[in-house]
């Protein structure tokens, strides 16, 4: 019955399931990666910082996640990286791909160089194909599984960040609806999870560099902090079964920013005399 699915406890929601995460080693990544092991999940982490992934995993435990050396733009790395979660746990039902670079904030096109445009297109577009490509390749012969990438605000609104970070992350958005149309016959899902900006090891020195820049960017929704966390719950809820009709959707975490333009603003307090 459907109820089964529409009250599941809060604990474990992934038992005996089995995630890759790329870019792992931490931000948002490690927390899908911690929160995941937290509802059963085993995980591999996949990233280029060893040292850092290496502490990450031992510190979830080693029985539940693992590292894994993996540069997201080199083919045979990722190759490896889900060739080593499959020889580790005989499967792949969620792929997570996280990992991603801002580039260089440059505030006109002339200064952005075709080199760090290049940079960024091939961590954020070639990385996660290279990730769909492999998870694709052992998710087929099993007739299921969970892609997720992780996307941004930037995937569909412009002007916000570099020219390249929101080239890269429209992009990865119309591959995920070109693999969930094709996939689908497998019963391979595939969406995107798109936040706001969030406090990372990323994001800390550009807001530290232009703190004016980022002052009032959540112009909508109020009262609640926008965090990694947030990104992790909706991956957890695309990743299981709760979702299982959902596919080649991109699910904003935003609190309304990319859907409401403030410029025409019936609601705002200009208008309502407060
Ligand atoms: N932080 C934000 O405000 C924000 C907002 C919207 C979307 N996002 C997206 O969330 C994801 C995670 O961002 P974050 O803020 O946690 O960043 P982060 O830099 O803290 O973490 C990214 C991880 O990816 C890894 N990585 C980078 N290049 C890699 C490569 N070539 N191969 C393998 N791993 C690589 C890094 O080593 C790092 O561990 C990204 O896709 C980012 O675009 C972040």
């Amino acid at each position: 019955m459907a109820s089964d699915l529409i009250a599941p406890g809060p604990l474990p929601r992934l038992a005996g399931k089995v995630a890759l995460i790329t870019g792992g080693a931490r931000g948002i990544g490690e927390t899908i990666a911690r929160l995941f092991t937290k509802h059963g999940a085993k995980v591999v982490i996949a990233d280029i910082l060893d040292d850092l992934g290496q502490t990450v995993s031992e510190n979830i435990g080693i029985e539940k996640a693992s590292f894994v050396h993996c540069d997201v733009c080199i083919e045979s790395d990722m190759e490896n990286a889900v060739n080593f979660t499959i020889n580790k746990h005989g499967k792949l039902d969620i792929m997570i791909n996280n990992a991603a670079i801002a580039g260089a904030l440059k505030f006109s096109i002339l200064e952005n160089e075709v080199a760090d445009f290049e940079r960024v297109l091939n961590v954020n577009v070639t990385g996660v194909f290279l990730g769909i490509k492999h998870a694709a390749r052992v998710m087929i012969p099993a007739r299921s599984g969970s892609i997720i990438t992780i996307g941004s605000i930037a995937s569909s609104v412009g002007g916000n960040t570099s020219h390249a970070y929101t080239s890269s992350k429209h992009a990865i958005v119309g591959l995920t609806k070109n693999v969930a149309a094709e996939l689908g016959e497998y019963g391979i899902r595939a969406n995107c999870v798109s936040p706001h900006l969030i406090i990372t090891p990323a994001t800390r020195p550009i807001l530290e560099k232009f703190p004016d820049l980022y002052t009032d960017v959540y112009s909508n929704l109020k009262g609640v902090v926008h965090d990694e966390d947030d990104v992790a719950q909706a991956s957890l809820f695309l990743a299981g079964d709760e979702s299982k009709y959902i596919s080649g959707h991109n699910l904003a975490l935003d609190g309304g920013f990319s859907v409401i333009n403030p410029s025409f603003g019936l609601f705002s307090s200009r208008f309502r005399g407060t």
